[in-house]
This record gives structure tokens, sequence and C-alpha cells, in this order.
């Protein structure tokens, strides 16, 4: 079966043009409540709603943020304004995209292992996404390292899913952002997370040829290689740099573009390792959408004061202006 992904192709572009990147500001009601009160701020809708609005409407935010990823309450939800989320931020330059899936859930039969569910009824909630004027879509899967995992049940299930739903979004005209995360948790060292990772992605590009994916018209959303949470050594830049474009260098240079989460690292040392990646050489444009590293400054900043949304937007500012000069290779101080 053939099926006509030039608009996604195109929009797929636009999500990875030169010097911007994409911010995940995704985080489900439940995260996002856990964030807002951990930041000393009650876990409202109207709080979770301010937040977003606060972060979209960073001032010149477009100049380094080609999309912002939202879940599914904010883009239901209006601007102060009362303009939709999607169309107030159409309006500011920025592609709106959409978390699709329903979360990472205890995989059957795999103890300790998890699986993203999202699948059912998948269709029909792209094509109302799509209505309400979503550019493009998001599904996570994630894999813990263990001596044991990931099995390659987990690998199985969780890599069929993203294809599935790859597969779905090209058929709404969505750009789908597959993202295959291998987690930091645990004590592994950097060639663990480099065999995890190759052998993840060997398994999605299996999935994605079986379901006809057009890969130019997919943005990848891949996990840095890096060492675990609670490894001795941490890796340098340029280490990570170098270890992550040799596992990607196995994807087709057809390949939309690739956006990195920041998974837990500290926002100057995803900044560092992403400025390193640019400098690599590589056949698809290379860029971030980190969530926690963009915008955890923003949230400490605001603590949900009305007289500190400037102060909130002006830390989501010098965290995107960083990373777009990271990417463009003008970065001055990389920490
Ligand atoms: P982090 O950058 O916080 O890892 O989040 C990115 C993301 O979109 C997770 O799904």
């Amino acid at each position: 079966m053939t099926r006509d992904t030039t608009a996604c192709r195109d929009t797929a572009k636009r999500m990875v043009a030169p010097g911007k990147g994409i911010l995940a500001a995704d985080e489900s009601i439940g995260t996002m409540s856990s964030r807002l009160e951990k930041n000393g701020v009650e876990a409202t809708e109207e709080n979770r709603r301010a937040y977003r609005e606060l972060l979209a409407a960073t001032p010149d935010l477009s100049d380094g943020a080609s999309g912002i990823i939202f879940c599914d309450e904010t883009l239901n939800q209006s601007f102060a304004d009362g303009t939709p989320f999607p169309k107030a931020v159409h309006a500011l330059g920025i592609l709106p995209g959409i978390k699709v899936d329903t979360g990472a859930k205890p995989c059957p039969g795999l103890p300790g292992e998890k699986v993203t569910e999202g699948l059912d009824g998948l269709a029909d909630r792209l094509a109302e996404y799509a209505e309400n004027g979503a550019a493009f879509a998001k599904w996570r899967a994630v894999f813990t390292i263990t001596d044991q995992t990931p099995s390659r049940g987990a690998i199985r299930a969780n890599t069929n899913a993203l294809a599935r739903y790859a597969a779905a979004c090209q058929e709404a005209g969505l750009v789908p952002i597959v993202e295959p995360e291998v987690l930091m948790d645990g004590d592994h060292a950097i060639d663990r997370c480099a065999e995890v990772t190759a052998m993840v992605h060997a398994a999605l590009r299996e999935e994605l040829a079986l379901l006809n994916v057009d890969l130019a018209g997919i943005v990848l959303k891949p996990n840095m290689i890096i060492e675990g949470d609670d490894h001795e050594v941490h890796a340098n830049a340029e280490q990570v740099a170098e270890a992550t474009v040799t596992v990607l260098r196995d994807w087709p240079d057809e390949l939309g573009g690739v956006t990195f989460l920041s998974g837990g690292q500290s926002p100057e040392r995803a900044t560092a390792n992403l400025e390193a990646i640019a400098r690599q050489d590589a056949p698809w444009p290379l860029t971030f959408s980190f969530g926690r590293a963009l915008v955890d400054p923003a949230l400490k900043a605001w603590h949900g004061e009305p007289d500190l949304v400037e102060a909130g937007q002006n830390a989501l500012s010098d965290r995107v202006k960083a990373n777009a000069a990271a990417v463009r290779g003008d970065l001055v101080t990389a920490e």
C-alpha cells in the first residue's frame, strides 16, 4: 500500500528547522500535578493551564522552538483570552503537538517491564486531534536496563506499538514523534546503554518497515547514549556525542530528523552534550526535544505566583536560547 506522506514530510522539516528544537510540555495530569505540588503550587486544572500558557506565551519562543508537545488536557484548554491552545500556538509561529499514548503500564508476562498503551481507538483520536489543529503526535516507550532487561519480549511489544502508532499518525496526516527511551535508571556503564539502545533501534526499524512507515515523515526522539544515574564515572560530552551518533548511524539518511530527550540530565549537562552531538557529522538534522531540562527552571522561578510569570518565562527563554545556540554551533558557554 502506498500512503501519501508529502504533508508529513513537510511538517517534519518544519519541526527540525535549523537552529530550532521542540519543547516537551506534555506531562500527564498526574505527573504535572505532582511537579506543581513539589514547587508549592496547588494542582488544579487552572494552575496546569496557567503554567502551560506561561510556557507557550514566552516572548520570542518561536526563535528557538518549532513546536510544543501538549497533553490532551491542554490541547482542549484555552489561553486566558479565550483562544484555544492549538490556535494560539499556531498564531505564535509554533506547531502544536499532542502526546497520544496513555502511558507505560506493567507488561503482562514480563515482571518489572513496561509496555506503552494507547492503540485502541487511536485512529479516531488522531483524526480529532488533527481536526483540532495538532500538527504532530508523540508516543513514548520506555526500556529499563538491568542485567536481564530489556527482554526481547519487551523490545518487541514496545517497538511494534511504536510502529503501529507511527503508521496511524501518517494516515491521519500527523507527524509521529517516535520515542524509544532507554532510561538512565541504574548503575550501568555508557557501553551498556549503547548496546541496549542499538538493539532497541534495530527492532524499531524492522517494525517500522513492516508497517510501511515513511522514515522521511517521522521524527525520532531517542535518549542520548549515557551512563546510568548510579554509575560512578560520568562520560564527558565528547564521549556522549560520539557514542550517540555512532548508534544513530544505522538509521537511513532519509530519516526526517532526530530530537533528543533530556532523560533526567541536569539542564546544563543536557545542553553541553547536545552541543557536542551537533558538532558530529550526521545526515539528518539533530536537535532537542527536552522536557525537564527546559521547563524545570521555569517552574521553579514561577512557582505559581502571578507576579513571577515573567521570571518563569525568562528562565525558559534562557534554556531554549542555550539549546538553540548549541544546535546552531554558536554556544558560548557550554557548562
Ligand atoms: P525529558 O526531556 O524530561 O526526558 O522529557 C522528554 C519527553 O518528552 C519525555 O517523554
